[in-house]
């Protein structure tokens, strides 16, 4: 069974026999994240939604170390292969297959800035985006990255079908509680996992209010701890 692990923030790993695949891997300076960088042991690739330092994170050092390849926009990827790092460059709407399954990327609608870098570079201004992961042949995650809500939303989640939607729930960056849920109806999304949210005091936000509207469509939330882990 593929797997599902919460780091905290908007960071996440998803697993299976084979493959090892990270998304907005915020380990380092991540107040609320359960592991170190050092911890990780597999890594084959990373999915990264945009340059902001809480969601390029450890992106470029796991590459090096693990020879891992960086998913991430034209601008990002080619900044990250500026520092050594292995990627794949993609832009907003397009799909590629991967061998673990194929990854479509989606809009956003967010910050576009990089934030400086330990060695003092900056990454270049990049189109924040989203990941909609098709896991082998069956499953389908979408991770939105940060985001306020949109309609076209409806579009993401129109086909395929969504399994587990992973939304920012903490408010002044992204969505809220309430546009979060929204986006659960949009989506159309058979359960959801809620990210971003109280890992600083600017976004503090109550999970089981999120789940609590969400369960009143009739869909799941996974309300998950930094360090919890999911079959899906
Ligand atoms: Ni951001
Ligand atoms: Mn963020």
């Amino acid at each position: 069974m593929p797997t599902l692990k919460y780091f905290g923030h908007s960071a996440f790993r998803i697993q299976d026999e084979k493959h090892t695949v990270f998304i907005d891997p915020f380990f380092t300076g991540n107040p609320i994240c359960p592991i170190h960088s050092g911890d990780v042991n597999k890594c084959d690739y990373i999915l990264v939604t945009h340059g902001h330092a809480d969601h390029l994170g450890d992106a470029v050092e796991l590459s090096l170390k693990f020879k891992a390849t960086i998913v991430a926009t034209w601008e990002l990827a080619n900044w990250c292969a500026s520092k050594g790092a292995k990627v794949h460059a993609m832009s907003a709407g397009g799909a590629h297959d991967f061998p673990f399954g194929r990854v479509k990327m989606t809009i956003a609608f967010h910050g576009c800035g990089g934030d400086p870098r330990p060695d003092g570079s900056v990454p270049p201004p990049n189109t924040p985006v989203g990941y909609l992961i098709t896991w082998g042949k069956s499953k389908v995650l979408y991770h939105s990255g940060d985001t306020a809500l949109f309609s076209d939303m409806k579009l993401i989640g129109e086909k395929p079908k969504i399994d587990i939607a992973m939304l920012p729930i903490g408010d002044n960056f992204t969505m809220g509680v309430e546009d979060a849920a929204k986006a659960m109806e949009f989506l159309d999304a058979q359960a959801c996992v809620p990210m971003h949210f109280n890992t600083f005091d600017v976004i503090k936000a109550d999970p089981l209010a999120f789940s609590f509207r969400v369960e009143k469509q009739g869909r799941k939330c996974h309300a998950m701890k930094p360090g919890d882990k999911i079959e899906f």
